[in-house]
């Protein structure tokens, strides 16, 4: 079982207010994900952590004929059903550990920052990959590994006259759970390196079409000037694979 972290109220509230504000979802990682979208006309859709639903309602808006928002989180799923209910999107609590509970395929397997939740991603890609019909499409984020591999989960930016010059990591090699403070002490997800997750992905049996390290665009930047860090050091990864 995964950990339910966004159940926590501190973590909840902070969460929430985080994604009411100026945030890198939508000024970085969401406009990366708009640009590898396929048409979802017509559609079935699996949104794999679908949070508060926003990403699962836009697809039913953009015409796919059926979504389904699977989340671990009563308090994210019921915030999905108040503000982002439509008839052709259905809220499951579900642990995406738990996926082999699921028998129907879909065109699309959509996950917006989920999958570094995940304690066993071969276990997850072989899920993945049957419940995707032949031809369909995989596409997910995740935090960078780069992000996820210090140990103590204290990356951290170095600045010279103010200026961040760089960023230091460690322990990319070591692949496995992490356990740090966001928000809330003792929040939990799992580093694998750009090469587990990469040959994870094809030994189960995608074919990898996108590899996309996102940058902001000009816009972005006027928006939120901090996000030039991103030139130093990548916060995202998003894959979009074929099965
Ligand atoms: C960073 S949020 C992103 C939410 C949503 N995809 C979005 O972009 O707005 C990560 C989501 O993954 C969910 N999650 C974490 N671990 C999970 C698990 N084991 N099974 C299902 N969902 C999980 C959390 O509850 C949370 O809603």
């Amino acid at each position: 079982m995964g950990q339910n972290i966004f159940d926590n109220n501190v973590f909840f509230s902070e969460y929430i207010k985080l994604r009411r504000g100026k945030n890198y979802n939508d000024l970085l990682e969401q406009p990366a994900m708009r640009k590898l979208l396929p048409d979802v006309r017509g559609k079935t859709v699996l949104d794999i952590g679908c949070g508060y639903g926003r990403e699962s309602y836009l697809f039913a808006q953009s015409g796919a004929k059926q979504v389904i928002g699977v989340d671990i989180s009563r308090k994210m799923l019921e915030l999905a059903r108040r503000e982002y209910s439509h008839p052709d999107v259905e809220y499951l609590q579900m642990d995406m550990e738990e996926l082999g509970g699921l028998t129907q395929e879909f065109d699309l397997i959509y996950s917006s920052l989920a999958f570094h939740y995940a304690a066993d991603f071969q276990r997850l890609a072989g899920n993945l990959y049957r419940l995707l019909r032949a031809g369909g499409r995989l596409l997910y984020s995740q935090e960078h590994p780069i992000v996820t591999a210090t140990v103590d989960c204290r990356g951290h930016y170095n600045t010279v006259d103010g200026q961040c010059v760089s960023y230091t990591f460690s322990d990319y090699a070591a692949g496995g759970r992490r356990v740090g403070a966001w928000f809330v002490d003792g929040v939990e997800n799992y580093h694998r390196t750009m090469g587990e997750i990469v040959t994870t992905l094809a030994q189960a049996g995608f074919v990898i079409e996108e590899l996309v390290e996102p940058l902001p665009g000009k816009w972005a930047l006027e928006e939120l000037p901090e996000l030039a860090k991103e030139f130093i050091k990548p916060t995202f990864l998003i894959i979009k694979a074929r099965k």
